[in-house]
């Protein structure tokens, strides 16, 4: 989603807003823009490019912009075609704005400014901020006080940086729903969409908390609250900036991220279960599984199939009555819900607008709220009363990988203490199901050892216009990653499938160009769905295997058949995620889609 960022810096900052938009790229965006104050902070700025940053980079060799204030943006389209005029920043008069999010009011407000004498030259929303701040500006002067006017007029989820011309020492930063950091330098600040943003120039860090405003000088900092009260918000060090955002020796970050899964599960498992002992090491966060009467799980897109996999794990395995819904779904349906209740929330980036709202809803309705996050800083962490971190440090490609396989080792981690809270596994069980997630990273490193039966599947996937994938019981929602991950990353349609619901209506797409790809370990339901197979082969389907027994005498129909190692049921959704991921990645590769940041995709979804 777009990505903000702001610098009041020593010298020259073109340059650096451009690093820093960079490392913004992975949220997914569509036009970029800078603003900066030239000519001693008196004239206002600004480059737009429609496009990737390459096309901004290059207008900026062209027509360079000097100054040491300056404000920097990436666009994802919302309101308004990605197009060079309705790229931010946006301006009006001596002000200049760029934002995140929606002004949900922005057409009454629009017809206001415009029956005021107001020209639009774009179809943003953002555009209404501009005209507003400096229509405020004009009546006091004051900067900070036309904000703060201006704010009293603006309804909707937002973050926005502002600069003023005539004020070179001077940017304001609001957040009123998606994120935004203040970054502390020596005699510099910054504002950002997240710290990655920040990384190279500072990992000193203020979040805004939801309703904050911030008016930021090269020396100083004022924190407003939503009713414009002074508050103090803490300074933090950020890890961000620890971690190298690079590629490695990989073409794309989708590659290193799928790659770093052996080591990020590890990890991550290592939090929540004493290998050594082999049994699981909870950290006390106040949850009482013993006594949970029901789970709500609520999340989107991959994080929402994670959250499918672990009602299966805490189910079967805790003996746990789990409800689970898409976010957007939930958050709308007004689900009772008994108290006593634990509602999850499953999310990488911790901002997604739909479960932010779906956790609101749940905290109205008296649950108690956990948090399986990636961003411990995130919003949705710091609404939560307990948060189960993943591990998985920073993810840059728009597609989630390792993320999920994270999001699945807290969720088993969490069914086997649960079970054990609520006497379902005893000693032994415990000590079997943690032996067998401390043996995931092995088998997953020895899968990613040879990826050419992958490239070669991938040949034949792009020759297809669809593709079904198929799953039963635990597999279900790895067919429905599967199919997630080809759809988002080379635009090839395709649709996951409960394997017994073949009959019921997909069957009739069967014919010899629809390549179904059949997620079926060896568990106690691989009769079942080798039966859905043969109706598959008897219709003339293609079928790429994923499993760990031979196709037998289905060979003739199974054009390809990825063996997978054998293992215990309970671990199969971490390992079968692996070639799921690998296919899909292969495919776009193949077609030269943009791996990492596939068309119309944004990273973290902070709009409705
Ligand atoms: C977007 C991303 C997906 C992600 C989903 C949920 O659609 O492209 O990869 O699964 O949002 O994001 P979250 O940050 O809440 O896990």
């Amino acid at each position: 989603m777009c990505g903000i960022v702001g610098i009041l810096g020593k010298g020259p900052v073109a340059g650096a807003l451009l690093e820093a938009l960079k490392r913004l790229e992975y949220r997914g965006y569509d036009s970029a823009g800078i603003a900066t104050l030239a000519e001693d902070g008196t004239a206002l700025k600004r480059c737009r490019a429609e496009g990737k940053l390459a096309n901004l980079e290059a207008a900026l060799a062209k027509d360079p912009l000097p100054g040491r204030t300056g404000i920097g943006h990436t666009r994802w389209a919302t309101h308004g075609a990605p197009s060079e005029r309705n790229a931010h920043p946006h301006m009006s008069g001596p002000v200049s704005v760029v934002h995140n999010g929606i002004i949900e009011n922005f057409s009454e407000l629009r017809s206001a400014l415009a029956a005021e004498g107001v020209a639009f030259e774009s179809d943003t929303d953002t555009e209404v901020v501009a005209h507003l701040i400096a229509r405020e500006l004009a009546r006091t002067e004051s900067p900070t006080e036309a904000m703060r006017r201006a704010l009293a007029h603006l309804k909707g989820a937002f973050a926005l940086a502002v600069i003023f011309a005539g004020h070179e020492d001077l940017m304001i930063g609001v957040r009123n729903g998606p994120p935004l950091a203040i970054g502390h330098g020596e005699g510099e600040m910054y504002l950002g969409s997240d710290a990655i943003a920040l990384a190279p120039f500072t990992n000193r860090i203020t979040f805004l908390e939801d309703g904050d405003w911030a008016v930021l000088t090269r020396e100083r900092v004022q924190i407003f609250d939503r009713s414009h009260r002074a508050v103090t918000r803490p300074l933090t060090r950020t890890t961000a900036a620890a971690h190298l955002v690079d590629k490695g020796n990989h073409r794309h970050f989708m590659a290193k991220e799928i790659h770093e899964q052996p080591e990020v599960i590890g990890h991550t498992l290592a939090r929540y279960v004493d290998f050594g002992a082999k049994r699981v090491a909870f950290p006390d966060l106040g949850l009482d599984l013993a006594r949970i009467r029901r789970v709500t799980i609520s999340a989107c897109g991959t994080a929402y199939y994670a959250g499918l996999v672990g009602k299966y794990w805490l189910e079967r395995w805790a003996g746990l009555a789990v409800d689970i819904d898409i976010a957007s779904e939930f958050r709308y349906r007004e689900a009772p819900l008994e108290p006593g209740g634990l509602a999850l929330f499953v999310s990488q980036s911790g901002e997604t607008a739909d479960t932010l709202a779906a956790l609101h809803y749940a905290r109205a309705q008296s649950q108690q709220i956990a948090a399986i996050v990636n961003v411990t800083e995130s919003t949705i962490a710091r609404a939560a009363d307990c948060v189960l971190p993943t591990l998985a440090g920073p993810e840059i490609g728009v597609a989630s990988t390792k993320a999920f396989t994270c999001q699945l080792a807290v969720l088993a981690a969490l069914a086997i203490a649960a079970g054990k809270a609520r006497g379902r596994i005893d000693e032994a069980q415990e000590q079997a199901l943690v032996g067998a997630l401390g043996e995931v990273p092995r088998h997953i490193s020895s899968l990613l050892a040879d990826e050419s039966p992958y490239e070669a599947i991938a040949h034949d996937l792009a020759k297809a216009s669809d593709v079904l994938y198929l799953g039963r019981g635990i597999n279900y929602p790895i067919a429905l990653e599967g199919a997630l991950k080809l759809k988002e990353l080379s635009y090839i349609h395709a649709e996951g499938y409960a394997a017994g619901e073949l009959k019921h209506g997909p069957i009739a797409l069967i014919e010899e160009n629809l390549p179904i790809i059949v997620v079926a370990p060896g568990d106690a339901l691989f009769e079942k769905t080798f039966a859905n197979m043969q109706e598959v082969a008897a219709r003339g389907g293609r079928i790429v295997l994923l499993s760990d027994r031979a196709p037998g005498e289905l060979a003739d129909a199974v054009a390809h058949h990825i063996a997978m190692p054998e293992l215990l049921p309970f671990t199969i959704p971490l390992v079968y995620a692996l070639p799921v991921q690998l296919l899909a990645y292969h495919t776009a590769v193949f077609m030269g889609t943009d791996v990492d940041q596939p068309r119309n995709l944004a990273k973290s979804v902070t709009v409705e």
